[in-house]
């Protein structure tokens, strides 16, 4: 994500982007190393953040195409077992639509209201052109926070998709945010948060079963 927060819960800090470490070397991909743009995090999880331009200037999806080149270049597509990406939801052309050239699966994340819906009209339209040279399941969609359905019942049922999870507004997950901690490391002191953590596990084990999903 330009705004590289992506990862904070991970980290616990905005770790270096790919773009900040790329305008250090004057762009030449063949100085970086990976341990410069991939950080570990909680877990044992690898992160890396993108970046963006300086705000009002520049191109978003450019970065985020030469994030893809460049994780290419480092070979990390197959050093893991499980690899996420946080796409923009508004805005999927060209260098914000790289990543899902190496997805295998997509999931929605979109809350109950319009502007998040309307957002995943391009997503969708983007999984479709995808599939003409790359088969991109559309696992479904999660609706996170809300406390109603409706406008989500209405998306579906006209751009029929799985609704893999809803999530309730749950007042942890902006303090879990803030103290840049996951809810998974959170739980180990607070173990009233173990239902957090179980709205998150059955989602990941939804995408594990390897789903047809809608192509
Ligand atoms: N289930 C939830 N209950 C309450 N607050 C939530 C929930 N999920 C997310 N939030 C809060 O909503 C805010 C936005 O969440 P988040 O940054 O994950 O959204 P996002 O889709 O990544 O946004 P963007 O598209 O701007 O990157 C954050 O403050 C986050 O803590
Ligand atoms: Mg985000």
């Amino acid at each position: 994500d330009p705004k590289h927060d992506s990862t904070f819960t991970l980290t616990g800090f905005l770790i270096p982007t790919i773009i900040d470490t790329l305008q250090s070397k004057n762009y030449h991909f063949e100085d970086i190393w990976s341990q410069k743009v991939i950080h570990k995090g909680y877990g044992g999880v690898d992160w890396v953040e993108a970046g963006g331009p300086p705000a009002g200037a520049g191109c978003g999806g450019y970065v985020g195409g030469e994030t893809v080149k460049l994780l290419k270049e480092l070979n990390a597509f197959y050093q893991y077992d499980i690899i996420l990406f946080d796409v923009l939801g508004d805005v999927v052309w060209g260098g914000f639509a790289a990543p899902l050239n190496y997805a295998n699966y997509c999931l929605i994340i979109t809350d109950n209201g319009f502007d998040a819906l309307f957002a995943a009209n391009p997503i969708t339209a983007s999984i479709k052109e995808k599939a003409r040279t790359h088969p991109l399941p559309l696992t479904g969609l999660v609706g996170n926070p809300t406390s109603k359905k409706n406008l989500i019942n209405k998306y579906v049922e006209t751009c029929p998709m799985p609704v893999i999870k809803v999530l309730p507004l749950i007042e942890n997950i902006p303090i879990s945010r803030v103290k840049g901690k996951t809810l998974f490391e959170m739980v180990g002191s607070q173990p009233s948060l173990n239902y957090v953590c179980e709205y998150y596990l059955n989602i990941t084990d939804q995408i594990l079963s390897q789903p047809e999903g809608i192509v």
